[in-house]
């Protein structure tokens, strides 16, 4: 979260995945003038991992500034379900308290490609 480029939202956002050995790759958000390019930080953790050949992912952590508990967007729930089904999130509010839920209550009945 601390490496967050967020000055047009002023919201930061940190991830942290972890894979099945226990290494975790962080990521943070990073924004840009046009606002549709801007990435979260699930997906740049996310990235940072599979172009480092992992895709094993168990759990993720997210934690934003919030009061509230860090969820995460549809697109990033939509994106991590690509590569664990069974992916475990912990929800942060800035004050470290968090929620834990699975891939299935946070994108139930989910698109899978069907050739
Ligand atoms: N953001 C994330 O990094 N992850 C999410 O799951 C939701 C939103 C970022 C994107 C943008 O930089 C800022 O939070 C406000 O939407």
């Amino acid at each position: 979260m601390w490496l967050a480029y967020a000055p047009y939202s002023r919201f930061r956002v940190g991830a942290a995945l972890e894979c099945l050995d226990g290494t975790v790759f962080t990521g943070c958000n990073i924004e840009n003038a046009a606002y549709g390019v801007c990435l979260c930080a699930e997906r740049v953790a996310a990235a940072k991992a599979i172009s480092s050949g992992r895709k094993d992912f168990v759990r993720i952590a997210i934690i934003s500034d919030s009061e509230e508990y860090c969820m995460p967007c549809g697109s990033c729930r939509q994106f991590l379900r690509e590569f664990s089904e069974d992916l475990e999130f912990l929800c942060a509010r800035r004050d470290t308290a968090y929620v834990c839920y699975s891939m299935k209550e946070l994108l139930a009945h989910a698109f899978v490609a069907v050739n």
